[in-house]
C-alpha cells in the first residue's frame, strides 16, 4: 500500500491549501468532545460543499465510512500527519523588530509543534535582549547555530533589501524552509521551500471586495 507521504506528492496544491482549515475545524470538534461527523455536518460547519470535502479527503484514500461519517480524532491525526505536524519543527527568527517579536510572542505556534529556538538581528543594540527567554544573537552566529541545532525553518522578518542576501546564507546553512514576510519573492535553490506571507495582499483583497459590494 502507498504511504501517505508517497500519495501526497501528487495531491493538487488547492487541496493541500485547504487541509489546514480541515485540521483547525477537526481540532475544535475534538476539543468539544465530538467523536464522529458526517461530510454533510462538516460541510454545514465549514461552508464548503459535502462533495468538496469527500473529494478532498478521497485524495488521501478516503478516511470516511459509509453510514458512519468521519472519526474526528482519527481524521484530525491523519491530516496532521499529512501536514507534517506529527513532528516538531525547529525555527529561527531573523529580524527581531516589531513583526518578528510579535511572532515569537505568539504561543500557539509552539502548541502546533513550531518551536522558536534562536533569534538573529544585525542591530547590535538588540543583541543580548531576550524575547520569551530567547536571546537575540548577531548574524555572525547564524551558520553555526543552524548546523548545531538542526534548524529546519527560518522566519524572515527583515526588509526586502536584505532578504535575498540572507536567504542565500540560509540556503548555505542547510535550512529547508523559509517563512518569508519580507515583501519580495526569493530566488532560492529548489530544495528549499518558501512560503510567502503578505498581510497587505490580504487587505487589498478585502478592499476589492468592499469596492465590489459598493457597486451592488
Ligand atoms: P522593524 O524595522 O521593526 O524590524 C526589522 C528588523 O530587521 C530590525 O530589528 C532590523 O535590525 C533587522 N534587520 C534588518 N536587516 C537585517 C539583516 N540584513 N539581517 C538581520 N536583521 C536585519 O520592521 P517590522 O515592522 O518588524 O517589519 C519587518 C519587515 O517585514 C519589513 O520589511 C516589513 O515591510 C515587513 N512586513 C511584512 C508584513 C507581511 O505581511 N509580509 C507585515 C508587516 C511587515
Amino acid at each position: 500500500m502507498e504511504s501517505i507521504k508517497e500519495l501526497s506528492k501528487e495531491i493538487p496544491q488547492a487541496v493541500i491549501s485547504r487541509l489546514p482549515r480541515y485540521f483547525r475545524y477537526l481540532g475544535e470538534l475534538k476539543d468539544e468532545g465530538v467523536t464522529r461527523i458526517s461530510s454533510k455536518e462538516l460541510s454545514n460547519l465549514m461552508h464548503v460543499t459535502a462533495s468538496q470535502i469527500r473529494q478532498d479527503l478521497n485524495q488521501f484514500g478516503g478516511f470516511g465510512q459509509q453510514g458512519y461519517g468521519y472519526n474526528v480524532e482519527y481524521l484530525y491525526h491523519e491530516i496532521g500527519k499529512i501536514l507534517g505536524l506529527d513532528k516538531t519543527h525547529k525555527l529561527i527568527l531573523i529580524g527581531a523588530g516589531n513583526l518578528g517579536q510579535a511572532l515569537v510572542n505568539y504561543m500557539n505556534f509552539q502548541r502546533r509543534g513550531f518551536l522558536f529556538c534562536g533569534i538573529f538581528d544585525n542591530n547590535p543594540a538588540l543583541c543580548g535582549k531576550k524575547i520569551r527567554d530567547i536571546p537575540v544573537q548577531p548574524m555572525e552566529n547564524l551558520e553555526r547555530f543552524v548546523k548545531e541545532n538542526d534548524i529546519d525553518i527560518a522566519v524572515l522578518t527583515i526588509p526586502k533589501t536584505s532578504a535575498e542576501e540572507v536567504a542565500g546564507i540560509l540556503s548555505e546553512c542547510g535550512i529547508r524552509g523559509i517563512w518569508n514576510f519580507a515583501h519580495c519573492d526569493l530566488s532560492v535553490p529548489s530544495h528549499i521551500q518558501v512560503e510567502n506571507v503578505h498581510l497587505s495582499e490580504s487587505l487589498m483583497k478585502l478592499s476589492f471586495r468592499l469596492k465590489s459590494d459598493a457597486r451592488i
